[in-house]
């Protein structure tokens, strides 16, 4: 069995995750998750949480917002146009495959994600490739949207989607939480949730899901002021980086990357420093991460500059489990444009300064027979709008359209005046770091796995393990058990999370807890009944420390947290033995 199908095997096994809906067939693209899989998921959300939210908790905070939206949303956003995949169909039995990954399999051709529809079309007739499953004529490759549809209440005509991104849910929020965040940048909205993507034919288990969840962070900035005075945090950090202009990885500092301009900005270099950090922290170590920077014609509809944050797995090579997107003004401006609302931000001068400036206003008497009972809600939008872009789209266009009203230039009065300008408004650029919760779910968990001795030790860190301790007693004896019970309670009551297990031989309990990587295994045995001390089992060596029962609460959280390590324990403790194979 590869590492992969041994990972996967666990994880169906004891309950990290396996495939939905199973008793049907199962659908590709959608996982269930577990007892331990979901404890797994919220761990690692929560560390994001701490490493993203929780140490810039002054300007970064979290929202919710919703999975469906209507249509405009995603019109304005640019995915009802841009997020989509190539397909191909086979004309006699009627399948449909993503084209350049058909291509891919068919023919070892690498990078064509870059290719548009007619090119991919001309690579199926070079290389005559048709139907994998009943060897049919393939058609011509074609663009296929990966938004979910749907329709909201029930009228069949008011479309919704469900997000492909949570992102679009803090564009639109954008205006209330600076508001709420007392109109101060750079300001940071995070968001943890599911979003949805209708992948043509997903094949990659746990890595390519139609529904998975996203740990995303929008971090809106002053573009005229770029630098990230938190900087100094990371600048030393070395990262891999292969840009993509080449196949070369190089080992860079983040200031370095930044001085030779390989990182565009430094919030994104910031944000790639966390990113590094975080996902080490998960047990991935940073000789295994490399941040691929996207080629232009590979970028997002939204994006300047990105990198992909990728880890090797064994069996798909690197992986991308974050993107760090430039998204500048691009979504703010296109939701103005869309919505009407104003979503500048407004930085105030020292000296205010006394500029001439153009007004727009209505005339009702024009208007108001028009619009009708609209008047009012369209007079209040066209208001809101910088008078400077009206002025401009009128003379340009002739007319301007707020919702699907057109305004002309024969509704709209337009005079020049003197202010006093007490500040500047503009549109806040974005950067985003953007992690994908599953993928690093199955990349923690492969590189946790491990077999020692026949056995599988899953080394997770111990602050993400989803049981942190393991309570047995040696022997089936009745005076045994009810003490390790009491100790099993006390340490629920606590606060842990805990297994009691008293079934089989000691040895394949340890065997059971080191499997699902629960870090420490408590035993109480006859010395307990005498001296009031239990064995601490550490998972990773299979040493054993003997404790006092009032000291385990104090040292469990102390090995949780990484406040100390086992090494250290048995150093103070003395070490009392070791339970390996010949035990069991
Ligand atoms: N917002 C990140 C993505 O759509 O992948």
């Amino acid at each position: 069995m590869s590492k992969y199908e041994k990972v996967i095997e666990l994880a169906k096994r004891r309950g990290f995750f396996w495939p939905a809906i199973e008793i049907y067939g199962g659908v590709r693209g959608f996982l269930d998750f577990g007892p331990l899989g979901v404890r797994l998921k919220q761990s690692i959300a929560n560390k994001w949480r701490k490493f993203f939210i929780d140490r810039h908790q002054d300007f970064i905070v979290e929202i919710e917002t919703p999975i469906i939206m209507p249509e405009i949303v995603f019109k304005a956003s640019g995915h009802l146009e841009h997020f989509t995949d190539y397909i191909v169909e086979c004309r006699s039995c009627g399948r449909k495959y993503r084209a350049d990954h058909l291509i891919e399999e068919e023919t070892k051709l690498k990078g064509l994600e870059k290719l548009n529809a007619e090119e991919l079309t001309k690579l199926i007739e070079k290389y005559e490739i048709r139907c994998p499953e009943c060897g049919g004529e393939l058609s011509e490759v074609k663009k296929f949207n990966l938004l979910f549809k749907t329709t909201i209440g029930p009228y069949s005509d008011n479309i919704g989607y469900a997000r492909p991104e949570t992102a679009q849910g803090m564009f639109l929020a954008f205006k209330r939480m600076y508001e709420i965040m007392r109109r101060s940048l750079p300001l940071g909205i995070a968001q943890v949730g599911k979003v949805f993507r209708n992948e043509i034919s997903p094949r990659q288990g746990p890595i390519r899901l139609r529904e998975f969840t996203i740990m995303e962070l929008e971090l809106f900035f002053d573009p005229k002021e770029p630098s990230c005075p938190l900087l100094d945090r990371v600048k030393d950090m070395r990262i891999n980086i292969m840009r993509y202009s080449s196949e070369k990885i190089l080992n860079v500092t983040i200031e370095e990357a930044l001085i030779s301009r390989i990182i565009s900005t430094e919030w994104l270099a910031y944000f790639m420093g966390i990113g590094q950090e975080f996902v080490e922290s998960l047990g991935i170590p940073k000789e295994k991460q490399v941040f691929v920077e996207k080629a232009p014609e590979e970028l997002a509809h939204y994006a300047v500059q990105t990198f992909d944050q990728c880890v090797e797995l064994s069996r798909w090579g690197l992986v991308e489990v974050a993107g760090y997107a430039y998204r500048t003004d691009y979504d703010l401006t296109r939701h103005m444009e869309y919505s009407g609302a104003d979503l500048r931000a407004f930085k105030e001068y020292e000296k205010p300064i006394i500029k001439r400036k153009k007004i727009i206003k209505p005339k009702l008497n024009v208007i108001g027979p028009i619009l009708k009972s609209k008047t009012k809600e369209v007079v209040a939008r066209l208001s809101s709008l910088d008078p400077a872009y009206v002025a401009k789209e009128l003379e340009e266009k002739g007319f301007i359209e707020i919702g699907d009203v057109r305004v002309t230039k024969d509704m709209v009065e337009i005079e020049e005046i003197t202010v006093k300008e007490t500040g500047r408004r503009f549109v806040p650029h974005v950067i985003e770091p953007s992690f994908g919760l599953e993928r690093l779910v199955y990349a923690t968990l492969e590189y946790a796995y491990t077999e020692k001795e026949g056995r599988i030790v899953l080394k997770l860190p111990p602050d993400i393990a989803p049981i942190h301790v393991a309570v047995f007693p040696l022997i089936q004896n009745r005076e045994l058990i009810k003490r390790a019970k009491e100790i099993y309670s006390l340490l629920v009551r606590k606060g842990f999370m805990a297994i009691y297990d008293e079934s089989g031989s000691i040895g394949k309990r340890y065997a059971r807890a080191d499997e699902i990587g629960i870090p420490v295994a408590i035993t109480v045995d006859g010395k307990t009944l005498e001296d009031n001390t239990v064995t601490m089992r550490d998972r990773d060596t299979w040493n054993q420390i003997r404790v006092k029962v009032e000291e385990i609460s104090k040292i469990l959280s102390a090995v949780i947290s990484g406040r100390i390590s086992f090494k250290e324990l048995e150093m103070k403790y003395g070490l009392v033995g070791r339970y390996a194979r010949e035990n069991s």
